[in-house]
């Protein structure tokens, strides 16, 4: 059967496309960023997965106000790179994995969450920004990303947006659904976006770092606890677009700790996770970078 053997959480600031992609990445503004990224790369070659499911939401690339759903997966074989702001990244398409993503769609729709199936489309800085931190840059043009991608889009950009209960069940049925897979596979859950930033209001800039810390420490200890995070706490403390972190709820509901909406293992027992990588820094253009790896053991 296929599993779910780690999940990775990051940050998708377009600006780190950018700085990439113009060659600015060891300008000494840039250089702590992707320090960060280091062991996450050689992390990523050590344990290459077979699919990433990739949890992101869509910045009026794909979607519009013409259509709005809050849960969508790509469901497309290959999955073409479009932008606002910058445009387009010089990266290669993403390849995607029809079967599992029809699989999964399949039995979470059959658990009761109402997906909407996309068999067209373009991806953003949302999810090109993960991809290139973990897996680098393309040298040239014959890059490829390293494995399939399984797009998952949530809208957190117009309200009404799920909240990060849903989005720690959800994360649990997507669980159940790679499990319920009949091909060995390897799969990584992500969750992206956030932490803390604010790009438009009197609060523009707004960076939070005592509640983005408290709020990962909270994330791996109990994330029963995290997921009981209000949307309006989102807001206040970690701005507008803080309520991008309830994307990682997803990923984090999909570990093999949580059992029922709950940890069922306490630390250093079988089902516990494991810490492989925590980092988080300011300044990275408007947004506080937070990135953590957990391993399920
Ligand atoms: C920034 C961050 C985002 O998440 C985004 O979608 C656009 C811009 C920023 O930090 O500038
Ligand atoms: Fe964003």
């Amino acid at each position: 059967m296929a599993r779910i053997t780690a999940s990775v959480y990051t940050s998708h600031v377009p600006a780190i496309g950018a700085a990439l992609d113009l060659g600015k990445d060891k300008e000494p503004y840039w250089q702590p960023v992707f320090k960060g990224y280091e062991f996450s790369k050689q992390w990523m070659k050590d344990n290459k997965p077979d699919v990433i499911f990739l949890v992101y939401n869509d910045h009026a690339t794909a979607f519009s106000l013409d259509m709005i759903p809050t849960f969508a997966i790509g469901t497309a074989p290959i999955f073409p790179i479009a932008d606002e702001g910058w445009g387009p990244r010089p990266v290669p398409p993403v390849v995607g994995h029809p079967e599992l993503a029809a699989h999964i769609a399949q039995s979470v729709i059959q658990q009761d969450f109402d997906l909407t199936i996309v068999n067209k489309m373009p991806v953003d800085h949302g999810l090109t920004v993960p991809l290139s931190l973990m897996c680098g840059q393309p040298p040239a043009n014959d890059f490829h990303w390293p494995c399939p991608v399984i797009p998952f889009a949530v809208n957190v950009v117009q309200y009404p947006v799920p909240s990060g209960q849903r989005c720690f069940n959800l994360g649990q049925a997507i669980r159940r659904a790679v499990e319920s897979y009949d091909q060995d596979l390897n799969v990584h859950i992500w969750g992206t976006g956030g932490m803390s930033h604010q790009l438009q209001g009197p609060r523009a800039g707004l960076i939070n770092r005592e509640w983005d810390n408290a709020w990962l420490d909270l994330l791996i200890a109990d994330p029963a606890a995290a997921a009981a995070t209000p949307h309006i706490d989102y807001v206040r403390e970690a701005g507008s677009e803080g309520i991008e972190l309830v994307m990682w709820l997803i990923a984090r509901g999909a570990m093999s700790d949580v059992s029922r909406g709950a940890i069922k293992d306490i630390a250093g027992s079988a089902n516990s996770v494991r810490v492989r990588h925590h980092f988080y820094h300011v300044p990275a253009s408007n947004t506080a970078v937070g990135h953590l790896i957990l391993e399920n053991s």
